[in-house]
C-alpha cells in the first residue's frame, strides 16, 4: 500500500543486502520512521516491544530474524537459540510458531554453510506469499462487501466496523481484515469504517485510521464502547476483523474486546466475519481457551501517548498515583458467533468441516 504516494510493504530488504527494514509502528501516526533489523536479538525486540505487530508481520519479521541468526552463526546451537529468542518474544499469534518451524524444518537437515542463504531466500518467499495471501483474502471479503452494498439497495456506502489493526501494517502488505476493505473501495464500491480505537495500544486509533486515510478511505475513530450502541441503531452492516490464532474448530483469537464486539454482533444480526491466512490457523488445537493468552505491562493501561497541543508526542498517566492496571492482549470469540471465516482460499464456515473443506491436505490427527 501506498505512504504519501509511495508503495510501501512493511518489512523489507535494506539497500546494502544486509538486514532488513521495518516501519517503527510504535511512532504512527504522529512520525514515519524506519528502524534496521540487523541480528535476531532485534528482531525479536521489534516484536516484543511491537515496532511490528499483528500475526502475519510477526512471522515474516520471525522468518528474517532467523535468516539473520544464520548470517551470524549457522551453528546447530545458534539454530535452536534463534528459535527460542524468537519464540518467546510473544506468545500468542501463531504465525511466529509456523514460521520458525517453517525455517527450522528447512535449515536442520543443511550443512551450516548452506543456511544462510537457504533462509534468506525462504524469509523472502514467506514475505511475498503473505501479500499473495492477503490480496486473495481481499478478493473474497470484497465479494461479502458487494453483496451488502447491494442489499442496502446501492443507496448507500456500506459501513463496516474493525477492530484493532488488521490492515497492512500487520501484514507484509494488504492486511487481512481490511483487504477486503481496500479491494472494495478499490472497485468503487462504497464504504465507511467505523474504527475501534482499541485500547489500551489503540491500534485503531493510531494505525488503522492512519492506513485508511492514506488510501483515502472514509473511516471515524469510535471508543471501544460506542459499537454496540451503533449496531442497536443500524448503522453498522458488517464487522470484519483479524485474528491472531484461529483453532481448527474456528474459536478466534484477537485483540482484547473482539468478542465483546461479536456479542454484540450476534445479538443486532450483524455479520460478524473474521479474516485469515493459512498460517494463522492452529490445526494441533480444537478449543480457543487453550490459546495463550499475552498479558502485556500494565503501564500500558495506565499511561496514553499523544500529541500535545503544541506538537510534543507525550506519555501520560491516566489513573490515580496507586491504581494497578491489567492487561490481557487479547481474548477469544467462539466460533458460534462467527459467521463466516475469510480466507485467501475461500469463505467458509468458522468449523472444524468448514477449514478442512479449504485446507484439505492438513493432516486429521495432531497431538
Ligand atoms: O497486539 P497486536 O497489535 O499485534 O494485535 C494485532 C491483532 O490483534 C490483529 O487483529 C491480528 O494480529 C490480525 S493481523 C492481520
Amino acid at each position: 500500500m501506498k505512504v504519501n504516494g509511495t508503495p510501501m510493504r512493511t518489512i523489507w530488504v535494506s539497500d546494502d543486502g544486509e538486514a532488513v527494514d521495518i516501519i517503527d509502528q510504535t511512532k504512527l501516526p504522529f512520525e514515519f520512521e524506519t528502524v534496521r533489523l540487523e541480528t535476531v536479538q532485534e528482531a525479536a525486540h521489534a516484536i516484543f516491544d511491537m515496532l511490528v505487530r499483528g500475526a502475519p508481520l510477526i512471522g515474516a519479521t520471525a522468518a528474517y530474524g532467523m535468516a539473520l541468526a544464520m548470517k551470524d552463526d549457522p551453528s546447530d546451537e545458534n539454530l535452536a537459540h534463534a528459535s527460542k529468542v524468537l519464540f518467546e518474544a510473544r506468545p500468542t499469534a501463531v504465525n511466529l510458531r509456523w514460521a520458525i518451524e517453517d525455517q527450522k524444518a528447512l535449515l536442520e537437515p543443511l550443512k551450516p554453510e548452506k543456511r544462510f542463504d537457504a533462509a534468506w531466500k525462504r524469509a523472502a518467499d514467506i514475505a511475498d506469499e503473505d501479500v499473495s495471501m492477503c490480496s486473495s483474502i481481499g478478493d473474497h471479503g470484497k465479494d461479502l462487501i458487494q453483496i451488502a452494498y447491494e442489499k442496502a439497495g446501492k443507496s448507500r456506502p456500506v459501513n463496516i466496523l474493525t477492530h484493532c489493526n488488521a490492515g497492512w501494517l500487520a501484514t507484509v502488505d494488504w492486511g487481512t481484515a481490511i483487504a477486503p476493505i481496500y479491494k472494495a473501495h478499490d472497485a468503487g464500491i462504497p464504504v465507511h469504517v467505523w474504527v475501534d480505537e482499541t485500547r489500551p495500544r489503540n491500534q485503531g486509533a493510531s494505525l488503522t485510521a492512519w492506513e485508511l486515510g492514506q488510501h483515502g478511505v472514509p473511516h471515524t475513530v469510535i471508543v471501544d464502547n460506542a459499537g454496540g450502541h451503533l449496531m442497536q441503531h443500524g448503522k453498522v452492516d458488517l464487522c470484519i476483523v483479524g485474528t491472531d490464532r484461529t483453532t481448527r474448530t474456528g474459536d478466534v483469537c484477537n485483540k482484547i474486546g473482539t468478542y465483546l464486539k461479536a456479542l454484540a454482533a450476534h445479538d443486532n444480526k450483524v455479520p460478524f466475519y473474521v479474516a485469515l491466512p493459512g498460517p494463522t490457523i492452529d490445526w494441533k488445537l480444537d478449543d480457543g481457551f487453550k490459546i495463550p493468552i499475552e498479558e502485556r505491562d500494565d503501564t500500558e493501561v495506565t499511561r496514553m501517548n499523544g500529541k500535545d497541543r503544541d506538537g510534543v508526542v507525550r506519555s501520560v498517566r491516566i489513573v490515580a498515583e496507586g491504581s494497578k492496571g491489567g492487561n490481557p492482549a487479547f481474548d477469544v470469540t467462539p466460533a458460534r458467533l462467527v459467521t463466516k471465516l475469510i480466507t485467501e482460499r475461500g469463505v467458509c464456515e468458522a468449523s472444524e468441516s468448514g477449514l478442512r473443506s479449504l485446507f484439505p491436505e492438513m493432516p486429521e490427527a495432531w497431538s
